[in-house]
């Protein structure tokens, strides 16, 4: 088989804690844009493999947490049981992949901006040339932290030489190791055993391969990436924002260029997968989030924070309101100031309004509850009005219990229903009512102590006090 049509591997390098993040949790872990940075990088490569088991990512710190979030995606893992460089997280690749021909693309999964043309552009590069490895390089104005680039003859690269090895005149250099290299399978597998410790660590630096590699008389070349911003590796909390800011911006420009307003971009918070269909308005400081789907002509109001649910078209979120794990059928108006705290159906064209919380309830078509209201684990039929202060008491204490409300019943201002209860279709629930029992269909039911009046009262009050 020729190079040209040489199948390809990917490594990607997720084993470190990432100690500049001073943080308990792995760096691969940390989320930018609504994925982890591991879960972007493992996106971009998935296309330049031929399949996912071609993907491999090699684990180290917090493994099992780091496998289960890839979990669905297919790829193989090794696992680096020590910390002991780039290096050797590379190495601990090489038994599971050494029998392969072809390419191994080598990455680090700190890199979430990486675009998958990118990527194929090098292996694109690293197939038609006789080198026995391409890296991607890019030149920065700032190139403190990184690998710098020691040139060669013609566009040979000699040397990667790390910032703290790196002589006054080397940290000068302004082309930097991006950290995405491409090699020929054979020659990598051979010499990378050939990595010895640095001397100051002790770990084994996969930059070191380079020279190694020239040493044995073999080209290695670099690919010159003009726009540095996806080469941004996240070593600290200040540049994972600055990644989480690249992808929300992708993300919102994604979203107006295929017919979504969106008000102030760069105050929304919109999720990788998040979908939104056309003529949708988002207002600033929206957050939506998770795997979220938002129909057509629907209006996202100022502050909302919308995860994990579906609305249909048409619907209309107020401003400031919370939604998590809901459907809402189209048409339906919520908020402002309403909580759809989790696993709600609101039919269409339903209406909540200020100050109401529903979990697990499902609010029938046209159904109205406007104020103040608590609905829990409850069912309200189609067209039902639910009055201002209304609440379900839906817990005894030890457990939860459904509360029915029947097709186009009213139930007065300030009930307290105490579930499990049922009422029935057409009913009405005097204001101020402590509902108990089940409620028949087409009834009145009154729970409350009856008006009773003292005319005088108060002004035999008052005299009595002036006395
Ligand atoms: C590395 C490069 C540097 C380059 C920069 C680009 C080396 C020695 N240096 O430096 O030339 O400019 O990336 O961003 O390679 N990892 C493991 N196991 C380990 C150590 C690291 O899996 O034992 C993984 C980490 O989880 C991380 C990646 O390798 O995803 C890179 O490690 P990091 O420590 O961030 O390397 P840099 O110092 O940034
Ligand atoms: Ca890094």
């Amino acid at each position: 088989m020729s190079l040209m049509e040489a199948p390809l591997s990917v490594v990607i390098l997720a084993g470190g804690l990432g100690t500049r993040m001073r943080s308990k949790k792995a760096k691969v872990l940390h989320r930018a844009g609504g994925l982890t940075l591991l879960e972007h990088v493992v996106r971009a490569s998935l296309p330049v493999a031929a399949s996912a088991e071609d993907v491999v990512a090699v684990v180290g710190h917090q493994q099992e947490q780091v496998r289960a979030s890839l979990g669905g995606s297919g790829i193989g893992f090794v696992e680096q049981p020590e910390q002991k460089g780039t290096g050797h997280a590379l190495l601990m690749a090489r038994d599971a992949l050494a029998g392969k021909p072809g390419l191994v693309m080598a990455l680090y999964g700190d890199c979430p901006l990486l675009r998958t043309a990118t990527l194929a552009r090098l292996a694109e590069t690293q197939r038609e040339s006789p080198a026995a490895a391409t890296l991607i390089t890019t030149l920065l104005e700032r190139p403190t932290g990184y690998g710098r680039i020691v040139r060669g003859s013609g566009s040979r690269v000699a040397a990667i030489v790390e910032e703290k090895a790196a002589t006054a005149e080397q940290k000068k250099i302004g082309e930097i190791n991006s950290g995405i290299y491409c090699f020929r399978a054979d020659l990598l597998w051979r010499h990378i055993v050939e990595l010895t410790p640095n001397p100051a660590s002790g770990e084994l630096y996969l930059t070191d391969l380079v020279e190694i590699l020239n040493g044995h008389g073999h080209r290695v070349e670099a690919m010159v990436v003009e726009n540095s911003t996806e080469l941004l590796g996240i070593n600290t909390r200040v540049e994972l924002a600055d990644a989480d800011r690249v992808l929300r911006t992708r993300k919102a420009r994604e979203l107006m260029l295929a017919g979504v307003t969106i008000e102030k971009p760069e105050t929304v918070l919109v999720d990788a997968d998040v979908q939104v269909g056309m003529d949708t308005v988002i207002e600033p400081s929206a957050q939506i989030l998770g795997r979220t789907v938002i129909g057509e002509n629907c209006r996202i109001g100022t502050g909302s924070i919308i995860r994990d649910s579906l609305l249909e078209d048409g619907v209309k979120v107020e401003a400031y309101t919370l939604i998590g794990t809901s459907t809402l059928e189209r048409e339906a108006q919520v908020g402002p100031f309403a909580r759809l705290r989790l696993e709600n159906h609101v039919e269409a064209g339903a209406h909540i309004g200020n100050f109401v919380e529903l979990k697990k309830t499902r609010l029938g078509a046209g159904a109205k509850s406007m104020h103040l209201a608590y609905l829990g684990d409850s069912s309200v039929g189609a067209g039902v009005n639910v009055g201002a202060g209304t609440i379900t008491c839906n817990y005894d204490g030890r457990a939860k219990h459904q509360t029915r409300i029947g097709r186009n019943a009213f139930i007065g201002s300030n009930s307290t229903l105490v579930a499990p209860v049922e009422i029935g279709e057409g009913s009405y629930i005097a204001a101020g009512s402590v509902i108990t029992d089940e409620v028949p269909e087409d009834t009145l039911a009154l729970g409350r102590a009856r008006q009773s009046m003292k005319p005088g009262w108060p002004s035999q009050r008052r005299a009595k006090e002036a006395q």
